[in-house]
């Protein structure tokens, strides 16, 4: 009720459940072992937004959740991929079937008032409540190699983007 969020998320874990209680432990063993660790140097912007764009698409985040992708038969353990499709660039749909807008030009809407939790959120922010909630996974800290990537990845993905649109 008070995350517009927690529903979906909610859904989601309900229904993975079933998928595995249904598919028996072979669906979980089947599920592979996807954690992406940044560990690569990088020594540019670009650079960081590159590993930012492999974090999006293969980091697990130490989650047991698992969803199915569209035509795959097994099931994988859960990314920002799984909602936010093709890197965040089209329209994405979570497991519970809520549509996502893409994420080009999201990281210019920050920071984002947020008045039911009386909060302003900085793009970290949300890169956080979308592990927990999303991934329900363990977020990367706010100055990891990690965040830092994702956030690049999420600022190439708005270049160009008006900021500051959310002031009158
Ligand atoms: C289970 C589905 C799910 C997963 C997985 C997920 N997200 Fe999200 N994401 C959402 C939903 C739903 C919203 C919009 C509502 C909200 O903020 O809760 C959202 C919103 C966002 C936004 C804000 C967009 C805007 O216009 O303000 C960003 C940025 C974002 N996600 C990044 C990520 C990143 C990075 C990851 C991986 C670490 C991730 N998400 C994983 C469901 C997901």
């Amino acid at each position: 009720m008070e995350h517009p969020f927690a529903k979906p998320a909610m859904a989601f874990a309900l229904l993975a459940a079933a998928l595995v209680f249904g598919a028996g432990a072979a669906s979980a063993a089947t599920a592979p072992a996807g954690k992406f660790t940044a560990t690569a140097k990088v020594s540019s912007v670009d650079e960081a937004a590159d590993q930012g764009a492999q974090i999006f698409a293969n980091d697990t985040f130490g989650t047991k959740q698992t969803w199915v992708p569209p035509n795959a038969f097994n099931s994988h353990l859960m990314t920002c991929a799984a909602c936010h499709t093709d890197g965040g660039k089209t329209e994405g749909t979570t497991p519970a079937g809520a549509h996502l807008p893409s994420l080009i030009g999201a990281a210019a809407k920050y920071p984002k008032f947020k008045a039911k939790k009386h909060a302003v959120y900085t793009l970290e922010r949300q890169i956080v409540h979308c592990v927990r909630a999303g991934i329900m996974g363990k977020p990367p800290g706010y100055n990891s190699p990690e965040m830092i990537d994702l956030v690049a990845y999420l600022t190439q993905l708005s270049k160009g983007a008006t900021m500051g649109q959310q002031f009158k």
